[in-house]
């Protein structure tokens, strides 16, 4: 049986022409001009005065921490829901990640739980906005700015949503993004770095790019890494950028189809379509099994794949992963809702490309599954 697949793309629009200018010229590098002008158009959406685009949303994130000179010694509070891209650069550079658990509602990080984690060594938090609705980032604002402390956004998941009207990724002294082919604009791989801070963006530019010097190239004062996208993928990223509108509103009607359909499920949370803050994207439509159930999502998505639907299971929390317990982080910590969500989530075909059709025939196999 051929597979539903968790994530298809549209790529329909100008995508083919803009690449086939790339190879016309000849601008296949990170030279070509598309870079330019995807990170302008980039930056104008997301209300951002810079925009350095990148070769993925991990290295944006490392980018972000290391413009922010996170180093050892420091603390930085971040979600411990969420994908391991967002430790990696702060545990690599001698800092230390300091959790929160999540919100069993909404998913995001549980803001109230920030401040008891506070005190002279933390540096910065990072914010991720997970799945579909954003974090309720004013509160982390006011802490922030009450302690004296950086903010890092990683808006990856969140691209075309607002916060009380404002983009995500508009709200990090560095904000980040990623263009994986599952994320609302995407160039492959590929990823950008906001800020509206001069400085910070010409500490990224040069990170991206070897930390050459202007004046004598091959010399160099600070390790940077080649982070550079090419012109091949901020065409891509440029035709993506125009149908940005349409995309979320596609990404929004399936959503409230499957909350038609799958409403009722008994011992299946749904995402939380709304908070009066924002109404939910639905970057990834999540299913979360009661312990009532008998069984968890492993098992959910093996009888799902049986039936043709391809599904992802949820992140594994950051606490709980090996290679971090392992260098001696999180001894004896627990987060319930992290804990519940990385066991027992999972999300189902979500992917821009999806149909009518195909959102039934997964609608059927979960009330098979659930019924
Ligand atoms: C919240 C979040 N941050 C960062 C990333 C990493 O992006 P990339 O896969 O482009 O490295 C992802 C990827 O899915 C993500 O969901």
């Amino acid at each position: 049986m051929v597979s539903l697949p968790v994530n298809e793309p549209l790529l329909d629009g100008n995508e083919k022409k803009y690449l086939m200018q790339c190879i016309d010229t000849g601008w296949i590098s990170s030279e070509g001009p598309f870079v330019k002008e995807f990170e302008e158009k980039f930056a104008a959406r997301m209300g951002r005065k810079h925009g350095i685009a990148v070769c993925n949303g991990t290295a944006a994130l490392d980018a972000a921490v290391e413009a922010l000179e996170i180093g050892p010694g420091d603390e930085v509070i971040l979600p411990t829901f969420t994908i391991i891209s967002c430790v990696l650069q702060i545990v690599r550079s001698g800092a230390t990640p300091v959790l929160v658990d999540a919100d069993s509602l909404t998913w995001n990080m549980d803001v109230a739980q920030i401040e008891a984690k506070i005190n002279p060594r933390t540096k910065a938090i990072m914010v991720v906005h997970i799945y579909g609705l954003p974090v309720d980032i004013n509160p982390v604002l006011d802490i922030a700015k009450r302690h004296g402390l950086r903010i890092i956004e990683d808006a990856a998941e969140v691209i075309g949503q607002t916060y009380r009207g404002k983009p995500c990724g508009s709200f990090g002294e560095i904000s980040t993004v990623s263009f994986y082919p599952n994320k609302h604009v995407t160039t492959g791989e590929g990823g950008m770095i906001l800020t509206d801070d001069d400085e910070l963006a010409e500490t990224c530019r040069s990170l991206r790019n070897l930390c050459f010097r202007p004046k004598r190239r091959f010399v160099h004062e600070r390790l940077g890494w080649n982070l550079r996208m090419t012109n091949l993928q901020a065409a891509l990223g440029l035709a993506q950028l125009e149908r940005l509108d349409e995309f979320i509103e596609k990404k929004r009607w399936i959503g409230r189809q499957y909350n038609e359909l799958l409403a009722g499920l008994p011992g299946v949370q749904l995402p939380l379509p709304a908070t009066d803050y924002a109404e939910s994207i639905y970057w990834v439509y999540g299913l979360v099994l009661d312990e009532s159930l008998g069984f968890d999502a492993q098992e959910a998505m093996a009888r799902l794949a049986k039936m043709g639907v391809g599904c992802r299971s949820f992140f594994y929390p950051l606490h709980q992963q090996p290679v971090l317990r392992e260098i001696g982080f999180f001894e004896g910590e627990q987060y319930a809702v992290a804990e519940k969500l990385g066991e027992r989530g999972f999300y189902v075909p979500s992917g821009l490309a999806l149909t009518e059709k195909q959102i039934d025939q997964v609608a059927l196999a979960c009330r098979n599954v659930f019924g």
